[in-house]
């Protein structure tokens, strides 16, 4: 890639931006007002604002392998902590991918040097959810729904730290899966149950 084309790409956006309106520079230059938290993959495939047609200053971005909400990961946590209390977002979505490669290699034995401990806690949720996902036949499909069960478990893991928790009792914050179908484009919402999920998780999980 000639990156010479990324500052060229830039002006010509520079431009269509101030043709559509000539202050829009100057509003994002007064500061951010989000109502979406979206933690996605780092994939190059799962482009977050594009996909969702939104554009700079409408979400707040977290990406990494595999979408990942680790409790001891400080990159993660800060970005959840700076969105929920601070810009105080109205939503925390988790989107995953199908033919993610995050979830592709923790399903295989490889060993991956410092991939290991990240990918260790996609096992988790295969173990977690390990009778359903054998269950399942066709290798194409398991490793779908371990896409889906895995938006699944970081959702819980968001609604296990003590900022989502005062969150959504205080101001009702909402927290959704998704998946990004990347075969087809579409953005497809699992609709979990939270209600459920957090009546079975808060009597062990609860902080606030
Ligand atoms: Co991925």
């Amino acid at each position: 890639m000639d990156l010479n084309r990324v500052f060229t790409n830039n002006e010509h956006w520079i431009k269509e931006k101030l043709a559509l309106n000539p202050d829009f520079f100057n509003k994002l230059g007064q500061g951010q007002n989000p109502e979406l938290l979206f933690i996605g993959c780092s994939d190059s495939r799962v482009s977050a604002e594009e996909l969702m047609g939104l554009g700079p200053g409408e979400v707040f971005v977290h990406r990494n392998i595999a979408n990942m909400v680790i409790s001891i990961d400080l990159n993660v946590m800060s970005v959840v902590n700076y969105a929920v209390e601070h810009l105080k977002v109205k939503h925390v979505v988790v989107c995953g991918h199908y033919s993610c490669g995050g979830v592709k290699a923790a399903m295989q034995s490889a060993d991956l040097g410092i991939l290991n401990p990240w990918l260790r806690n996609i096992r988790d949720v295969f173990r977690l959810h390990k009778n359903k996902l054998n269950a399942i036949t066709d290798e194409e499909e398991k490793y779908d729904r371990l896409v889906e069960l895995n938006v699944q478990e970081q959702c819980v893991n968001l609604i296990k730290t003590a900022a989502v928790q005062k969150a959504s009792r205080e101001r009702d914050l909402k927290v959704h899966g998704w998946v990004f179908d990347i075969h087809t484009g579409k953005l497809i919402d699992l609709k979990i149950d939270f209600n459920t999920i957090l009546h079975n998780i808060m009597e062990i999980y609860h902080l606030d």
